[in-house]
């Protein structure tokens, strides 16, 4: 008790930020959390150069750097993420003061889990624990909206989890619409080469990639299952010259799984697993499915994969993922944490790419807003972010897409002159709605609208920057399969060479804009960026002709 008291004697003010849940989520507090109710939290360890570990991500990322290509290994990536001794030590003394083992979460033992209960953790963190109902889904959760930790702890303590982030829908890029292919449907698609794989239009070959190494991994969240049938009637009907038993393996966590039976397909996964498989013509592609054994809170398995991924001794050269939710329901430490990890797998070399949003500038998914709904994990700086496009001649953005500034992030280095360049033609529209210090996203675009699938075993079409991140994902895959063939290392972490060497093999994307919150978005410009598309759509040729492979 004493040591307790010493304790929060010297206890410095760490967060008084207000909590961070969706801005249209009901939330009610019912009273405190009962002193004995058990608690799992975790706590992100100080990493010891975390911007050493960025600095060296955008080296080794970027075209005109001699270590451009230089992927870092496991035991390279450690030594900037592994906590210092001091870090540990304080860490572990303090724990241990309050009869508490640490169990290391992650690779390099920044992420420690505690058991504790509700009592204990109020008198540790000095703050009080509560029960609240977030009234959309009835989902209760035990949460504060504030804590301090020991002043002992400072700068060696990042961050508290489970504490001031609420469970909110996190579900960024899940396809608009599911639609029985109608002929009403087939008239609104302007040409009908945009048929699956749309892709095609891109220049991307049909030929089979040869190299076995080369690795393309979908993610798969909340209880969305690849189905394999689904995968092979979509093949039988687009991709004859494949052997239709091209199919994925799977990888699975947090209790995932992938169940078969009839009625089980998820629509995201469905189109996750047809947009790579069926574009990215013999890439290795994976499946992973993440279950509801989180551990990382409540961030759905988001940090997990990441964690997991960085275990492997050969993670794979692209991930795509088509999940993601208002950046506004997540705090900025966790945020940042979450980041940090991303730039941890990107300097291993996998080319991280994620939907943008479904929402136009109102966010993930439309809704009422006053200012500009930046998502996450769009406006992390170590990510590619894939925005989507509709028709072709002209291939325009299509009004769902998300695209905005982050408040949380900042301006990445590679972005700086594209935006701006941008924000000068912007001139001031959309002044005082959206944050122009932020990072920008998303980076590229592909097509996000009636795009063909198979799903329970019907012919399907949906809408969705979904739609897009697996056909981006899919041509990076391709790209790195040339790479290697020619002795030279996959693309990593792709913004740098995007903005600069590979900006120009993307097609310019000069009309459409991203409406929402009462306005009609960010519009298009002519000739570059627009934060709706980013940088534009692949084009394979010219792509292949900048990595001078053609
Ligand atoms: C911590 O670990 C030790 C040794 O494994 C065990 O005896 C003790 O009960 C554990 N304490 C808690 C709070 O889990
Ligand atoms: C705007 O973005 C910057 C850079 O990321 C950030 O520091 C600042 O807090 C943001 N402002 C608001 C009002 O969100």
């Amino acid at each position: 008790m004493t040591e307790v008291t010493l304790v929060l004697a010297s206890v410095i003010a760490f967060v008084s930020a207000k909590p961070q849940f969706a801005r249209d989520l009901r939330l009610h507090e019912h009273g405190v959390a009962a002193d004995d109710t058990p608690l799992r939290l975790r706590l992100s360890l100080v990493q010891s150069d975390i911007k050493g570990l960025q600095d060296k991500l955008l080296d080794v990322s970027t075209p005109s750097s001699s270590n451009y290509g230089k992927h870092l290994s496991e035991a390279e990536v450690g030594a900037f993420v592994t906590p210092k001794p001091e870090t540990v030590a304080a860490v572990n003394a303090w724990l241990s003061e309050n009869g508490l083992n640490g169990t290391s979460l992650s690779p390099f033992n920044d992420w420690i889990g505690i058991q504790t209960t509700v009592g204990q953790a109020n008198e540790l963190f000095a703050t009080q624990f509560s029960e609240f109902t977030l009234e959309a889904t009835g989902e209760t959760a035990i949460r504060t909206l504030q804590y301090s930790i020991p002043s002992g702890l400072k700068g060696h303590l990042e961050l508290v989890h489970p504490t001031i982030t609420f469970p909110g829908p996190r579900r960024v890029g899940l396809p608009l619409a599911s639609l029985p292919l109608s002929e009403e449907r087939r008239t609104t698609t302007s040409r009908s080469d945009l048929s699956a794989p749309a892709s095609w239009l891109y220049g991307i070959p049909k030929t089979l990639a040869t190299q076995s190494s080369n690795q393309l991994a979908v993610s798969g969240f909340i209880g969305q299952y690849a189905n394999a049938a689904d995968l092979q009637s979509f093949l039988k009907k687009y991709r004859t010259d494949l052997s239709s038993s091209t199919t994925f393996t799977l990888q699975t966590l947090d209790g995932g799984s992938n169940p078969q039976g009839t009625g089980q397909a998820g629509v995201e996964a469905d189109l996750d697993v047809q947009y790579t498989i069926g574009v990215a013509s013999g890439v290795p592609t994976v499946f992973i499915s993440v279950g509801n054994n989180f551990q990382d809170g409540n961030l759905e398995g988001f940090l997990d994969i990441i964690n997991f991924l960085l275990k492997e001794s050969k993670p794979p050269s692209v991930l795509t993922t088509s999940y993601g939710e208002d950046e506004s329901n997540i705090s900025p430490a966790l945020a940042n944490q979450l980041c940090n990890a991303y730039a941890q797998l990107g300097a291993r070399g996998t080319s991280i790419l994620f939907a943008s949003g479904d929402g136009g500038v109102s966010g993930s998914q439309s809704q009422s807003c006053s200012t500009f709904v930046p998502t996450f994990p769009s406006g992390c700086p170590f990510m590619t972010s894939v925005g989507a496009t509709q028709n072709v001649d002209p291939e325009i953005a299509a009004d769902l897409s998300s695209g905005g500034f982050s408040n949380i992030f900042g301006i990445p280095s590679y972005q700086q002159s594209a935006v701006s360049s941008y924000l000068q033609q912007l001139g001031s529209t959309n002044d005082g709605l959206f944050n122009a210090s932020g990072r920008a996203y998303p980076d590229v675009a592909a097509f996000g609208h009636a795009v063909e699938i198979v799903y329970k075993g019907k012919n399907s079409a949906v809408d969705g920057t979904s739609c897009a991140s697996p056909i981006f994902a899919s041509v990076i895959a391709l790209l790195n399969d040339r790479l290697i063939a020619a002795g030279k290392s996959p693309l990593g972490f792709l913004n740098p060479w995007l903005y600069s060497t590979g900006a120009s093999a993307l097609n310019d994307i000069t009309s459409g804009s991203n409406p929402g919150c009462g306005t009609s978005g960010f519009p298009a410009r002519r000739g570059g960026i627009l934060y709706v598309t980013g940088l534009g759509s692949p084009n394979f040729p010219a792509l292949l002709s900048a990595l001078g492979l053609s």
